[in-house]
């Protein structure tokens, strides 16, 4: 079975992909694909401790993962492992078992196809990485963007195949979806503009990508994945809630059960994914109202939680 995903960053968002209700039921049959922002081949100099931890972690899961580029890659270092021909298309081989899914390249896995075009805009990069010019070459690459030669090679993949696949997965999305997505704080770019021709020239079954960190379906046969591992042809819309997508936030005041009785309180932490030894459904820390002077707080499954409230 394929699986698909967002956003892992390095160690920072791949808690998804630890024991949870699809991941543990993954066999080695299975493919898991993160739709860009890997980040585990981030550091600018060489493989750091907690990146090789991470991969090694990776390599040894039931699953083979792999990846489409996102923008936050170190694009010098991705592109200086080996490249190998995988199931119709080319990957550079990071370990065995994971592998970056090349722009442009159209893979045949279990009897479907996939084009797959990473890449995309860092729009975060002045805040995220502060100030352009001392960054490039650190925690920024130009290569973010494909190059006119990459986009080429897509074309011309897809003109093999007559323009029909079965799934595309990209990073970022067509220029009209993005602005519906984002509202218009996006601009486009090179990326979103070819795909946008895509979007109108390729026959395909579904399209996934990342890139947002939101989890929705972007129109009937696009879904922009964060958290969610969806198994392929499925959408945001029609699949069970998971693990890492909380009802409740931060700040939210909410009515629950506490030793027998009900009591408010407000959230001050969320555990998406559980806590290190419970990860069966998302906790929260709530500090009881009224509140004591010691600031008490308690850890609530979420099935614990009545309702969130508007009174105090
Ligand atoms: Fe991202």
């Amino acid at each position: 079975m394929i699986y698909l995903t967002g956003d892992t960053h390095g160690y920072i968002d791949i808690r998804k992909l630890l024991k949870n209700n699809v991941t543990t039921q993954m066999t080695e049959e299975d493919y898991l694909i993160i739709c860009g922002d890997f980040g585990l081949v981030w550091h600018y100099k060489h493989e750091t401790g907690k990146e090789r931890k991470w991969l090694k972690w990776l390599n040894k899961q039931k699953w083979t993962t792999l990846f489409a580029d996102g923008n936050h890659e170190c694009f010098p270092r991705l592109n200086s492992y080996p490249v190998k021909e995988w199931h119709g298309g080319k990957v550079h081989e990071i370990l065995p078992k994971v592998l970056h899914l090349m722009r442009g390249e159209i893979f045949e896995l279990e009897g479907k196809s996939i084009f797959v075009m990473g890449g995309a805009s860092s729009h975060d990069r002045g805040p995220a990485v502060g100030d352009t010019e001392q960054v490039i070459g650190k925690f920024w690459w130009p290569e973010e963007i494909p190059s006119k030669e990459e986009f080429d090679h897509g074309l011309a993949n897809l003109k093999q195949h007559d323009y029909k696949v079965n799934y595309i997965v990209t990073h970022c999305l067509p220029t009209f979806l993005q602005e519906f997505v984002k509202q218009g704080k996006y601009a486009p770019d090179a990326a979103t503009e070819y795909l946008e021709n895509i979007y109108h020239t390729v026959d395909y079954d579904h399209w996934y990508c990342g890139h947002y960190h939101y989890d929705l379906d972007a129109d009937k046969k696009v879904t922009v994945l964060f958290t969610r591992i969806l198994e392929a042809g499925k959408n945001v819309r029609d699949s069970a809630m998971m693990l890492g997508v909380p009802k409740y936030r931060r700040d939210d005041t909410v009515l629950f059960h506490c030793n027998g009785e009900e009591r408010f309180g407000t959230i001050k932490e969320t555990m998406p994914w559980g806590t290190l030894t419970k990860h069966d459904e998302p906790y929260y820390n709530i500090v009881l109202f009224p509140e004591d002077e010691n600031r008490t707080a308690v850890q609530v499954r979420e099935s614990e939680i009545i309702e969130k409230s508007l009174i105090r």
